[in-house]
């Protein structure tokens, strides 16, 4: 982040010409599990980690945001009083127009600023480099507008409300959420009906390996909000105001109301809350073998039940899930459709399968895949 901080200085001086005020950091995450979960009021268990987004930024005063991109070298600007959302699917000045906008809406008393941004997030790899644009945009603004201490909550809701309204995708609120409020050294088990969240300590002798798998996911590509709806349908079906309602048993005895798709779609995300819950336990207790088991149900859900992974990430986590046997456990992390695949193990354990994958796991273009080492890092906070 040293480094980081360097350029989002220097790019800062360079697009604006003085120095910054204030510098906000907001992190990328991994989800160790609960997928699909959150849009359907269930739990979710992410982490924060040790790469994110920079915000250097300054004030002004005639209700203008000038935005500098370093990573991409654009720039854009708007009226506070008409963030329009801009013309382009996935453009990154979404993200910084939907949090301001949703801010401003909340009541913060912002009057404009300029804005220069670093990340080091892998793009494309399901480890929420939006989410942590946002919440580094949402953290700088507010303490622009003199609330440092915003509340966190607040930010993560304006951060899916741009999302929603300005990026078109029907997220939940699991990567917002554990990028604003995660704690070094501790994952996040997250209940998303009432947005409470409990640190769940991951022992100083465990790191998590996350694989790129290379294969590139786009959310708004319209899969993600057609399991949002499907959800939402068996919800319907069965007469509840969200999936996290309902247990087995419920759902076998609505099989008959609902279509085959949307059952198995309701099947994967009452299974896999019950399996975020388990696994927070078992990461509590250390229990590396329950946890693998818990892993491995996951993925197999989401590749049979609910239907987000491709077969090249199967034959990855499978690889990865034997190669740990006992001793920890694989998934598929993310949105699906791509992304990354994650472990969790001893440390010791951990650099042997980084080995063992990067001798044996080429991606789609032919190259070593991204690895990372991880351990829980800190949420927002300005630097
Ligand atoms: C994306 C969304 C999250 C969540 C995950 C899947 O990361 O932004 O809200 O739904 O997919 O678990």
């Amino acid at each position: 982040m040293i480094a980081l901080k360097d350029k989002v200085e220097a790019g800062f001086h360079a697009a604006f010409g003085d120095a910054s005020e204030l510098i906000a950091a907001a992190p990328g995450r991994v989800n160790l599990i609960g997928e699909h979960t959150d849009y359907n009021d269930g739990f979710v268990m992410p982490m924060a980690i040790g790469v994110g987004t920079l915000v250097a930024a300054r004030r002004r005063t005639d209700g203008v945001l000038r935005v500098a991109a370093l990573d991409l070298s654009e720039t854009t600007e708007f009226p506070l009083s008409s963030p329009v959302p801009h013309a382009l699917d996935g453009d990154w000045s979404n993200y910084v127009r939907g949090v301001a906008a949703a801010l401003v809406e909340s009541g913060l008393a912002l009057a404009g600023a300029d804005l220069a941004i670093a990340g080091n997030v892998p793009q494309g790899a399901g480890l929420s480099s939006s989410a942590s644009l946002e919440m580094a945009t949402g953290l700088a603004l507010a303490a622009l507008a003199g609330v440092p201490d915003h509340d966190r909550t607040a930010l993560a809701l304006a951060g899916q409300s741009a999302e929603h309204h300005y990026a078109g995708c029907q997220c939940g609120i699991m990567d917002q959420l554990v990028s604003a409020r995660a704690e070094a050294g501790n994952a996040v088990l997250i209940d998303c009906r009432d947005l409470s969240a409990r640190s769940v300590a991951m022992g100083a002798e465990l790191a998590v390996l996350i694989v790129h798998s290379g294969i590139r996911r786009g959310l708004v590509d319209g899969e993600y909000n057609l399991r949002r709806q499907q959800c939402e349908a068996a919800a319907r079906a069965m007469q509840i105001p969200a999936l996290r309602d309902a247990d087995p048993a419920a759902l076998v005895a609505a099989r008959a109301a609902m279509d085959p798709v949307a059952y198995r779609r309701a099947r994967h995300v009452i299974t896999e809350n019950a399996r975020t819950l388990a696994a927070a336990d078992a990461l509590t207790a250390g229990d590396l073998a329950s946890l693998g088991r818990l892993m491995s149900a996951s993925h197999a859900s989401m590749r049979d039940d609910f239907e987000i992974t491709t077969p090249e990430i199967d034959r990855l986590a499978a690889a990865m899930a034997q190669f740990l046997g006992n001793r920890g456990g694989a998934r598929m992390t993310g949105g699906g459709f791509g992304g990354a695949v994650i472990a969790i193990a001893r440390r010791s354990d951990i650099e042997a399968l980084r080995d063992e994958v990067a001798s044996t796991y080429r991606t789609p273009a032919g190259a070593v895949p991204q690895l990372m080492i991880e351990v829980p890092a800190d949420g927002a906070r300005l630097i």
